[in-house]
């Protein structure tokens, strides 16, 4: 029998199935809604309590992409309000960004329990949503917050302390890694990761001056 060259890849039907339904959402409105009633990971919708799309102000230049929901998030529906979301917001302003200007999104919608890391699988089940908001949202640039959003612009086998604070070009956007704002609390205020966290949101600043 003859084969295709090239490698020979599995696919995950229900990732192209969300990748359908995802491109198909003509804009943030209709996406959001979909979203609700995604059932991609049986895990995951199983025990979440709301699916956190995120947030997309008109215009948003600079997009942050974090892990996933924690359990605020997943009580309020929305991105990054808890604890690391305060620092985040403290940092954000440091820089001089307006929250409230800055699209916020995670590589999941959706809360893993106990707060586990993203599977693979759920990575790359929920990454047509990302996408498709990142389409949506149409930022300049794209800071990802922590090695699972690095890893999902960047591959696997990347770190952090590597490549964090410097633009390099992914799936045909801009993308600068940083820290993720729970790794700054969790060195606290003289830790490493809270300075490149300052020094990285500086630095995405100054690119969109
Ligand atoms: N951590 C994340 O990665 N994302 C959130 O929305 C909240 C905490």
């Amino acid at each position: 029998m003859n084969r295709p060259a090239g490698p020979r890849q599995k696919v995950d039907p229900v990732s192209l199935e969300v990748f359908s339904t995802a491109a198909a959402c003509p804009d943030w409105a209709a996406l959001a809604g979909t979203a609700q009633g995604c059932v991609a990971c049986p895990e995951l919708a199983a025990t979440r309590a709301t699916v956190v799309v995120g947030d997309a102000p008109a215009g948003a230049r600079l997009a942050l992409v974090g892990e996933a929901p924690g359990a605020d998030e997943d009580r309020t529906g929305r991105p990054f309000v808890g604890r690391a979301g305060r620092l985040l917001d403290q940092v954000l302003a440091e820089a001089g960004l307006d929250r409230s200007a800055v699209a916020v999104l995670n590589v999941l919608q959706c809360r893993p329990p106990g707060n586990r890391p993203p599977t693979a699988t759920e990575a790359v089940r929920c990454r047509g949503w990302l996408e498709r908001k990142l389409d949506l949202a149409g930022p300049e640039l794209v800071v990802t917050l922590g090695l699972s959003a690095a890893v999902a612009f960047l591959g696997r086998g990347v770190k952090l302390g590597e490549i964090r604070g410097r633009v390099h070009p992914a799936y045909g956007r801009q993308v600068l890694p940083t820290y993720h704002p729970s790794a700054a609390l969790r060195f606290g205020p003289a830790g490493a990761p809270l300075a490149y966290l300052r020094a990285d949101l500086a630095a995405a600043a100054a690119l969109l001056t």
